[in-house]
Formats: structure tokens, sequence, C-alpha cells
């Protein structure tokens, strides 16, 4: 397949390179001149895909790190950083603010582009690494030094065509390719269909990439290794999950087999509430949405803590004899966050029966007796008891986990459990899907379609 099209619309013209070069070099000069100013000795550095040429028109995200001499302390590269960073958006006029990773940094948007202000440590190899964040400047010098000025256009076909698959991004959300494995990989297969192919044909899990034979891979458990050629003891794909991985080995099975442009796009989602609750009514299962305040932490420990939440909503409604055929949950990472869940049995029996001790061992016989007295009968020779069930339906047990008293026996993130007993609502899917934002019906299409974005 010929690219040229694809690449026209996914590569920055002269335009676009010359306007983000222009306001990465000036903010870059902002904040060393503030440095000097100030006598902080830091030094700005642009890293990430605009310093490697790699992103993708129109998503530039500017990553600007400021390196700090390794005597530094942690305290004073954090306050110092921070302020050089809030400065120099006041300076050149934009909104910023704080945010906690592992990692404290100023984010802000200037002349519409997100800039990234990262303090680090200033480290010449990995033996030196103080923050988890210092490798970023020697990987930004390796894949200047060995990605071939052709090989650029094919690391944005990959991570266009990761993109449209939905397999592009290492944050929680996504669990997928970071753009720097992307470009590994292309160092790895030589260029876009290299790629694909190498993964339609014989990626398997256990995989082992070690582009400069560190030979360290074996000490990860990841499905995919690809040991970091700056650093021996980190797996560059460690974010990755086994579903992307295979996710992104199908869509490449699928493009190799009936190469298309369209894979090069993001599919638009068209669909209405009416259609979503038919496709539910179809299904003859039962779904409720518990919508609640999404608390206010970082993206990826809210989607860690929601994934955590569901399986163990999951796992006690289970435990309980109700039947989850699926379960899911999105937020709009602001103040709304929503679990699905779709249930093959809602409502149980009146009695449940309650197994006893069998007749012949007279120590056991007694005790149950003690509990249950007249009630219990016999079933050939074994004790039987039914005990009126607790919970008439899973309305009433997620009310029963989610009170106050009771919702510690769920094991969810410690932020989520706060707002999720405060502000929980429970709701059959149609009474309130007509009051619901776009994101919310196309996270229901994609819920009711779980293959949608492998094919095309
Ligand atoms: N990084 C990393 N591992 C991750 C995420 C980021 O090592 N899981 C480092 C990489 O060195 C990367 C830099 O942090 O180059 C900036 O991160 P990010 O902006 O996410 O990646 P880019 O390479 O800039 O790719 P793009 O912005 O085009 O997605
Ligand atoms: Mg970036």
């Amino acid at each position: 397949m010929k690219y040229d099209s694809v690449l026209k619309q996914i590569k920055p013209d002269k335009y676009e390179k010359e306007k983000v070069t222009k306001l990465a070099g000036k903010i870059i000069a902002v904040l060393n001149h503030l440095a000097e100013k100030n006598d902080i000795p830091a030094e700005a550095t642009l890293v990430g895909s605009v310093a490697k040429g790699t992103w993708l028109s129109g998503k530039a995200d500017v990553d600007i790190f400021l390196k700090f001499p390794l005597e530094t302390s942690m305290r004073e590269l954090k306050e110092k950083g921070l302020y050089l960073g809030y400065e120099c958006i006041k300076k050149i006029g934009g909104y910023g603010e704080e945010r906690f990773a592992s990692h404290p940094y100023v984010t802000g948007k200037l002349e519409g582009y997100e800039i990234d202000f990262v303090p680090c440590y200033s480290i010449k190899s990995s033996k030196q690494l103080k923050s988890a964040v210092d490798r970023t400047i020697l990987h930004n010098i390796y894949i200047q030094q060995n990605l071939k000025k052709d090989q650029i256009d094919e690391v944005l076909l990959l991570k266009k065509f990761m993109d449209s698959v939905e397999c592009y991004g290492s944050e929680f959300k996504v669990g997928g390719f970071a753009g720097y494995l992307c470009e590994l990989l292309i160092l790895k297969y030589d260029d876009f269909e290299g790629v694909l192919n190498a993964a339609a044909q014989e990626w398997k899990p256990g995989l082992i990439i070690d582009l400069e034979n560190l030979k360290t891979g074996e000490k990860f458990s990841e499905p995919l290794v690809c040991v970091d050629p700056v650093d021996e003891n980190r797996n560059v794909a460690a974010a990755l999950t086994l579903k992307k991985m295979a996710e992104f080995v199908i869509a490449s099975r699928n493009f190799s087999n009936k190469p298309q442009e369209d894979y090069f796009s993001t599919r638009n989602i068209y669909t209405n509430p009416e259609s979503i609750l038919k496709q539910f009514k179809q299904r003859k299962t039962k779904t409720i949405l518990i919508t609640f305040k999404a608390p206010d932490i970082p993206p990826d420990a809210l989607y860690a803590q929601l994934e955590k939440t569901k399986i163990a909503l999951t796992k006690k409604l289970v435990d309980e004899g109700f039947m989850v055929e699926k379960s899911s949950y999105w937020t709009n990472e602001n103040d709304l966050a929503i679990f699905i869940l779709e249930f093959v049995l809602w409502s149980l029996p009146a009695y449940q029966k309650h197994w006893g001790p069998k007749i012949w061992n007279q120590v056991h016989q007694n005790k149950f007796l003690e509990k249950y007295g007249e009630d219990a009968y016999l079933d050939q020779d074994r004790w039987v008891v039914e005990l009126p069930w607790k919970y008439e339906d899973a309305y009433s047990f997620l009310k029963f986990i989610l009170a106050e008293e009771n919702i510690h026996h769920l094991k969810t993130g410690k932020q989520i459990k706060n707002e999720l007993r405060r502000t929980y609502k429970i709701n059959d899917i149609d009474e309130v899907i007509s009051d619901m934002e776009l994101g919310v019906l196309n996270f229901l299409f994609k819920f009711l379609n779980p293959n949608w974005h492998l094919w095309r």
C-alpha cells in the first residue's frame, strides 16, 4: 500500500513545524533566563516527540524538562522546578496547573499547545537515575542518534494506526503502546509494515525485544518485554496489557488482509439513546448504571481505582448469587463517574437452601441444630435449612454494600470510596439514558459493540 496521502494528513507541515519549534524555543529561552535571574541551577531542554520530530500533526504536546544538577535535593528540585514552570506561563501568558503523577510537574496551555514543565535530574547514564522521569533525557538522545530520517514517517504511521485502533498510549485508561515504544518498534522492524507483519505473524506473549542486547529481558514478566536501550532495568512495554497486545495483533492481521486508508483515521460513533436501548432490550438482560461524583485525583489514579472497584463490586454480586454478564466503567475525568452492570440474573428466590452436616457426627449436628432448631429438615442423611434470602434483588444488595457502615467490605480505591458512598445513584439504564452526555452514549455503544475498533 502507498502511504503518501495518509502521511499528508498526519505529518506536520512546514508551517506547523515552524510554529511549534518557535514556541518551544521561546519557552526554553524564558525558562533559562528566569533560572539565571533567580540563581536556580536549572537548564531547560526540549524532549518528547516534538524534540524527536515524531509528533502527529495537530497533536503536539510540548515536553520541556528542567534539568537540575545531581546534588540538588528532591525538595529543591520540586520547589524550584514548579516555580519556573508557573513563572514561565505567567510571562508568556497562558493557563497552568500543578499535577502529581509519580512526580510533580506543571502543565500549561500556551498558544493553544499543551506544555508540560517537568523538573528532572541531569543524568548521563541510567546508573545515575534519581527520579522516575530522568530516563526521558536519555531516550531523547538515543532516538535522535538511532532513528533514521526516513523512519520518522514510519513512526507516524505506526502511532496513527495504533491510535485509530485504540492501542496508543501507556496511560492506565488505554494500557497500550507509548510513543517511545513505537519508536523502538520501528528501530527493531525497520518500518511500519515490518512492525505489523511481525505482530500479525510472530508475536506471542513472552516476546522479548532487546535492541542493545542487554540480556535482561528474562527478568520481566509482562506480556511484551522491550528492554529499554538506555536502562537495562526497565521494560518500556511495562504498561501494555495482554488485552491491548492481542487487540493490536488482531488489528495488524485485519489490516494485512485488507489494507485500507480508513485504518489511519478515528472512526466516529453515530448512535442515539433509542438505538442503544433497543440493543440492550434485545439482549434480554437487566442493565443498571451506578453514577457518582468522580473524586478529584489524576486520571491514572482515577482509572486504576475504577477498575479495582469494578472488580470488587462484580465479585461481591457474584458471591451473593447474582450473575453479572458484563461490567465496565466510564468517567469524564472531571465530575462524573459511572459503573455499568449487566445482569443475567438480577433477582433471586425468596429462600435459599443452606446445607448443614450429616447426622452421623453428633457434635457437628448439635451445633447446627442449636442455631436452626426445628427449622432444620433432612435431605437423605444431611441436615438442611431454608433461610430467607437477605437481598431480594441486586438493587437491595448494592444499597446494602454501598452504605456507610458496609462499604469497607468493598475493595475500592480510597478516594472513590468516599464519593461513591456519599453521591451514588442507581438507575435502570432506560431511566437515565436520555439525560446522558455524548461521551456516555459512545461508551455504551462500545460496551455493546466491543469489537468495533478492530475492524474496518
Ligand atoms: N515516557 C516513557 N514511558 C512512558 C511515557 C513516557 O518513557 N510510558 C517518556 C518518553 O521518553 C517520552 C517522554 O516521556 O518520549 C514524553 O512522554 P509522552 O509525551 O507521553 O510521549 P512522546 O514520546 O512525546 O509521544 P507523543 O507525545 O507523541 O504521544
Ligand atoms: Mg509528548
